[in-house]
Order: structure tokens, then sequence, then C-alpha cells
């Protein structure tokens, strides 16, 4: 370690996200894992604890890396947030008014926080390139499938996508996307969840990682995006981005788009 390295911590320290992590920031230049929070402490090697005070206290960190479950992590940032500990959070199951409530405690504290519902490269590019032809159609839906654990749905990806190609469309103040109605339905769910006009479709399978198309449809073509996260280690290298961001960060930074 050196003067200048940014002492990270990690919450969800023994979970799957949370070791590639601490695997990653073990490996990277620049920074140092300082220490994890996990939910109930057997660890006597000082370096894990289940309090976030104690955390602080011991670890000193300056950005946590949060990827446990909502809602504890909207509470673990929020408290790292008064603490003056930056926040990367990469949880999902966060709703708009979670992610105005973290807005709300940058500003009031002047601590800044990244909000990433996915870190992976390509998973961004996917979001801004369908956030450019939302523009032109006006038919979409989004299919995302991932691991047959996840503890929600939709996932934050399709969620920030069906949120950002709305807002995409209403700026440009296009028509809203319009559903191509079904007259009879066989089983419930079969068109999928809705949002902001967007058919979603969450599909969980054993073996798969992370994996998001969104379909758009005009007159007589389609265009599909689509982005494959074929192992946790797609992730690391916009964590790691989030994490140098994050140390002098003074706002709220929604998407890791704003930081490539
Ligand atoms: N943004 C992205 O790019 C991205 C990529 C992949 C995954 N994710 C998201 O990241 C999250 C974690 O994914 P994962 O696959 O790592 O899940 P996971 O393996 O279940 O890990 C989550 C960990 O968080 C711990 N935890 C839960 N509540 C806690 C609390 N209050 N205090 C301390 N630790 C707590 C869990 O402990 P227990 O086992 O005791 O519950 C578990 O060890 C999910 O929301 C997932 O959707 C985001």
């Amino acid at each position: 370690m050196t003067q200048a390295d940014i002492r990270v911590a990690v919450a969800g320290a023994r979970g799957k996200m949370g070791t590639t992590t601490i695997a990653a920031l073990r490996s990277a230049k620049g920074v140092t894992y300082a220490g994890g929070l996990v939910r109930f402490s057997a660890s006597t090697s000082g370096v894990e604890f289940d309090d976030l005070r104690r955390l602080i206290a011991h670890a000193r960190p300056q950005v946590l890396v949060d990827f446990t479950h909502f809602p504890a992590s909207k509470d673990i940032a929020l408290a790292a947030i008064d603490a003056g500990v930056r926040p990367v959070i990469g949880t999902s199951g966060y709703g708009a008014p979670d992610i105005e409530a973290l807005r709300a405690a940058c500003s009031r504290t002047g601590v800044g926080c990244v909000f990433a519902p996915n870190f992976a490269i390509g998973a961004v590019l996917m979001m801004k390139f369908s956030a450019e032809a939302a523009r032109h159609f006006h038919h979409v839906e989004i299919v995302e499938m991932h691991e047959a654990g996840k503890k929600d749905a939709p996932s934050g990806t399709a969620m920030a996508t069906a949120r950002r190609l709305a807002s995409e469309r209403a700026a440009a103040k296009l028509a809203p996307f319009g559903r191509a109605p079904t007259a009879l339905v066989r089983a419930d769910g079969a068109r999928g969840a809705e949002m902001d006009g967007i058919g979603v479709h969450s599909l969980r399978l054993p073996g798969v990682v992370s994996h998001q198309e969104v379909a758009f449809g005009g007159d007589g073509e389609t265009l599909r995006i689509a982005h494959d996260s074929a192992s946790r280690a797609s992730f690391m290298a916009g964590v790691l981005i989030a994490v140098r961001a994050a140390r002098d960060l003074k706002d709220f930074v929604d998407g890791l788009e704003r930081l490539l």
C-alpha cells in the first residue's frame, strides 16, 4: 500500500460478487482492500465486521462497494454517506424513489455515490445504444436472463434500461412506447411485466450469469441489441472505474456511463 491508495471496503464480502470484488481489489494498483461487511461475523481475521460503524471505525474506508441485497443495501449506503464514506452500489432491487433518496442524501451531505445497475462495460454500451434506438422505434421489449438464485425481478439493468428508454423518448417529445395488445392470454404473465410501456421478461436459469436483449420492432424490421456476461470477471473493470472515481466524488452518479 502507498499513501495514495484508495481504502475500499466491501459490503456482502462473502457473497459471489463480494468475493470476486475483493480478489479484484487485491490485485489492482492504487487500491487497498480495507475490510468487509458480512451479515454474521464468525471471522477472527480482523477484516470482517457485521456492523457498519465498527467496519468504518476499524477499516477507515474512503469507498464502500456494496453487493448485498435490497433493502439492506439502501440502509447500508445511506449510513455510509452519513459517515462520509462514498458508496459504490451494485446491488439490484432499487426502485425510482430509492434512487432519489440516495441522490438527496448526496446533495445534503456533499458525499458522492455511484449507483450502477450493471458494471460490465458492454452492458453500459448496450443501454447507451438502446437509448439511441428508442428515438426511432415505437415498440420495444426487454428480455433479461439471470441465475436461478437471483433474489429480485426484473433485474436492476432491465429497470434502468426501461427508465432510460422512456425518458429518452420523453426528452425528444415523442409518443410513449406502445405495446401490441393480445386479445387472448392463455397464461398469466405470458406478455411479461410492463414498465413505462415496455414489456419486460425475466428468465431465471441455472448456469447463467447475466444476459439482456433489448428488442425493437418497426415496420417490417426488428433491431436486437444484446449483451452477455459469461463470468463475474466482466463486472470488475467497471467496479474499479467506479471506485477510482468515487474517492473524490461529491454528487450522485446514476449509472457508469458518465464515468467512462
Ligand atoms: N451491478 C452489477 O453489475 C451486478 C452484477 C452482478 C450482481 N449484481 C447484484 O449484486 C447483488 C449481490 O449479488 P451476489 O450474486 O453476490 O449475491 P450473493 O451471493 O447472495 O451475495 C450477497 C451477500 O450479501 C450478504 N448480505 C445480505 N444482507 C446483508 C447485510 N445486511 N449486511 C451484510 N451482508 C449482507 C449476503 O449474506 P447472506 O448470505 O448471509 O444473506 C451475501 O453474502 C445482487 O443484488 C445482484 O443482483 C449486480
